[in-house]
């Protein structure tokens, strides 16, 4: 069946210039990527991505990390892959969210780390399953910025939206 599902290179990801290895061993599954960005993350966002976990002891430590507070990288890489059995091969790729858990030569098992304060800093993000793919996706692309129609649309005409244009 084919899916979709979205993948964040986290803050210590790019921190770390670890970018270039992460999308090499994506590579791996022949997925394809439909859509890719830099994204700087507001609050707003973060809390939204993360919403399931509010009440975890960690909730704020994660919000900052996605924001890059940690890091000094104040953005994370946003990419969609699709393809066949795409969120197990993803899933199996950057290995256990724990990166103490994680096989050793799994992308969180080779780059990932706990804090002193318990905190997974783990590279990347990927969805965990098809409902929390879609929702995720919806969340960080707009449907014009993925090369294939993922989910339904609609048309709407936006009256007096102000947006930035090449000048
Ligand atoms: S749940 O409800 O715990 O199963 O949530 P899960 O979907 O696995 O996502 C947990 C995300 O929080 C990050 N995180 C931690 N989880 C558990 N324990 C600790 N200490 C912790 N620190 C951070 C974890 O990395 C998951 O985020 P993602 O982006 O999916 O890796």
């Amino acid at each position: 069946m084919d899916q979709a599902v979205l993948i964040l290179i986290k803050p210590d990801g790019l921190k770390k210039s670890l970018t270039g290895n992460i999308l090499t061993r994506l590579s791996e599954t022949k997925l394809e990527i439909v859509a890719a960005k830099m994204v700087r993350v507001t609050k707003e966002l973060a809390e939204e991505h993360y919403k399931h976990l509010k009440d975890k002891p960690f909730f704020n430590d994660i919000i900052q990390y996605l924001q890059g507070q940690l890091h000094d990288r104040k953005k994370v890489m946003a990419l969609i892959y699709w393809g066949q059995d795409a969120i197990k091969k993803c899933r199996d790729l950057a290995g256990a969210t724990n990166p103490e858990e994680a096989e050793s030569t799994s992308i969180r098992g080779s780059y990932g780390r706990i804090t002193t304060s318990g905190v997974y800093e783990n590279v990347i993000h990927v969805s965990s399953n098809d409902s929390e793919a879609e929702r995720e996706i919806k969340l960080w692309f707009a449907p014009d910025e993925t090369i294939v129609d993922l989910y339904a649309t609609k048309s709407i005409v936006q009256q007096e939206v102000k947006s930035k244009v090449w000048a």
